[in-house]
């Protein structure tokens, strides 16, 4: 029998994984199938016990359990722990061992556009669970500075002083969306203003060189302004295959190359 894999969520009829991995495998030659799987709201515990107990090998998560992920887990990486987030699971030696890959994702999406991270500074736009992820692994990466910005000004101090210690190699800061000024390499939208179609703006006191949109697929007031300014600019489908991508290599031990899959 193939290997199983299954993403978990809630609703799940949109996930793109089983296709993406799917698509690795055919690629790097691995017998595995990858399934969807509804799990009602109080089910998330009871549905990956069935999973692993018929001898499934990984499964992702996504909305809304991620944070339950977390909490189940006996094994986590240190980017998991710090993302407070779990997308990845895996079973070894009986016991469950979670990781986040998302914010690898996100860092291989915008080194595949041939942005540069080392020693830039970077806004990131929104204070939630997206940007909680990704802060790690983009100073693992050689950002140096990172201003959060948020509409609710007291989640993104919260946010920096939740992290500042797990990222002493750069310099975090929090402002408030009314506060939008400088300059910056790097804009990323984590935001889920574009998901609910509502407009953000960028003052022209803003400056920066790239635009990242989390989103994809969706209109985003985001990039067109970056658009509408002349700048490179990117939505997030890379991201998600670059998180699946490092799922992938988790669980079967070979990394596909993200370019060949955008
Ligand atoms: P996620 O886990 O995807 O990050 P979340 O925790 O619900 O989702 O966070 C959503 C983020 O988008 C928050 O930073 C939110 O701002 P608030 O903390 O002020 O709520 C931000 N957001 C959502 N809609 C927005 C909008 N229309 N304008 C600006 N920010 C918005």
């Amino acid at each position: 029998m193939s290997k199983q894999f299954a993403v978990i969520g809630h609703p799940i009829e949109q996930s793109r994984s089983p296709e993406l991995h799917h698509a690795f495998a055919q690629k790097t030659g691995i017998d595995l199938h990858y399934s969807k799987r509804l799990a009602p709201l109080d089910g998330f515990e009871a549905n990956i016990k069935e999973f692993f107990a018929q001898g499934g090998i990984g499964m992702n998560v996504t909305v809304p359990f991620k944070e339950q992920a977390f909490a189940q887990c006996h094994v986590l990486t240190e980017r998991a722990k710090i993302a407070k987030a779990v997308n990845t699971l895996w079973m070894q030696d009986g016991q469950l061992h979670g990781d986040n890959t998302d914010g690898q994702g996100l860092v291989d999406a915008i080194q595949a556009l041939n942005w540069n991270l080392d020693n830039t500074a970077i806004l990131i736009i929104g204070a939630g669970g997206a940007t909680r992820g990704v802060i790690y692994p983009l100073v693992q990466a050689g950002v140096k500075k990172i201003v959060i910005a948020n509409r609710t000004l007291a989640r993104a101090e919260q946010l920096v002083a939740d992290l500042k210690d797990a990222v002493p190699q750069a310099t975090l800061a929090a402002v408030s969306l009314e506060d939008l000024s400088g300059e910056f390499d790097l804009v990323i939208n984590a935001t889920s203003a574009s998901l609910s179609g509502d407009a953000l703006v960028l003052p022209e006191t803003l400056q920066f060189k790239y635009a990242y949109e989390m989103a994809y697929g969706k209109p985003s007031s985001f990039l067109d302004q970056a658009k509408a300014r002349g700048l490179p600019t990117s939505e997030g489908y890379g991201m998600l295959v670059g998180q699946a991508i490092e799922s992938f290599s988790i669980w079967n031990g070979v990394k596909p190359a993200l370019k060949d899959f955008l």
